[in-house]
């Protein structure tokens, strides 16, 4: 059947791709990625927005793309294949604190930019099969590696209700959280959870009606907290950004979109403690290898500005923090 034939179906098209903030992290990126020669680590490839954006720009930077979900490094080699820049790219199957492991693999012992864009990505959002929906009816998976770790379904019916509520409480800022979890821990007795339409309704029926009507989906703060506690999200950021800073060489530049408030303070926390100079006030003047090893280069966390937001109601959360390497470790 031609594709001009009416009754024929729209064949399945790529979602199109709004990269976060991409005007605002290219440039920032590019003092640091314009030389022949410069490395480019996309700790978060995903559909390769922002790695496509600063390839394009940039014809002598190399790219090394990690991600720990394979059908995102799928997506992303078709798509930079089709963009003719696969020579210059380097795509592994690694969770981004394994950025030290990777480095020395490929033989690298220094980089100028690495980027992180936190979070799961549209292709994992818009796929309900996987789970991170909860307006679609899917299996109760949410790992961002299918293929790797606790499901968020072996955690909704195996942590003892104080841990649920616990993880509820802290990633999700839920203030039902005793509530839902005692209210899950009474329901996966008769029947263990599979499905994330199962868990989304338990939530809504938990809440008190009042609440129902306010914030957006009763169901949106639980989700978000299964899905940082399934992938350990928070963990593994802590752990990843020094790393990615003591990859950096002298003038190299770290950019960090978070997307809720936990994250952004630990980008916030680490980054601004490398930023000081820590010669103690006694000693008359500063001593070079206790001084600050980052600049910072954004002012607090940047929003996206209006415009793109009316564009793109997936960035309205999003906040860019940045700073550049500015001396070597002592
Ligand atoms: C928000 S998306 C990145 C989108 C990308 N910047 C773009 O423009 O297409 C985040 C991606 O990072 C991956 N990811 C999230 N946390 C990760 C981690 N700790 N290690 C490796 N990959 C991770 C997710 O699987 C997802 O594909």
């Amino acid at each position: 059947m031609s594709s001009t034939d009416a009754a024929a179906p729209e064949p399945a098209r790529p979602p199109v791709h709004v990269p976060v903030l991409l005007e605002r992290i290219t440039e920032l990126l590019a003092p640091a990625c314009a030389a022949d020669g410069a490395v480019l680590v996309d700790a978060t490839l995903g559909l390769a927005g922002h790695s496509l954006a600063m390839l394009d720009a940039h014809p002598g930077l190399r790219l090394v793309g990690l991600d720990r979900d394979p059908e995102a490094r799928a997506e992303a080699a078709r798509r930079i294949e089709a963009a003719g820049h696969t020579d210059r790219v380097t795509l592994v199957p690694a969770v981004f604190d394994e950025l030290p492991d990777v480095l020395a693999r490929l033989g690298i012992d220094e980089v100028q930019g690495v980027l992180f864009d936190l979070g799961v990505s549209s292709l994992q959002l818009d796929r309900p099969d996987r789970g991170f929906s909860y307006s679609a009816d899917a299996p109760l998976d949410m790992r961002m590696n299918p293929e790797a770790g606790r499901t968020a379904a072996e955690i909704v019916n195996t942590y003892p209700p104080k841990e649920l509520a616990r993880v509820l409480r802290v990633y999700g800022e839920e203030r039902f959280a005793s509530r839902i979890a005692a209210a899950i821990d009474r329901e996966r007795a008769r029947e263990p959870f599979t499905s994330t339409a199962r868990l989304a309704e338990l939530v809504r029926e938990a809440i008190p009606a009042a609440t129902r009507r306010t914030g957006g989906h009763p169901a949106k703060r639980t989700f978000q907290a299964l899905r940082i506690e399934v992938n350990d999200e928070l963990g593994v950021l802590e752990r990843a950004l020094p790393a990615a800073v003591d990859a950096l060489a002298v003038g190299g530049r770290v950019v960090v979109i978070t997307f809720h408030s936990l994250e952004d303070r630990i980008v916030k926390q680490t980054l601004a403690a490398d930023a000081v100079d820590r010669t103690p006030p006694e000693f008359p003047m500063p001593v070079p290898e206790l001084g600050p090893v980052l600049r910072l280069l954004t002012r607090g966390g940047e929003a996206a500005s209006d415009e793109e937001l009316a564009a793109n109601p997936r960035a309205a959360s999003a906040r860019v923090r940045a700073a550049e390497r500015i001396r070597r470790a002592a």
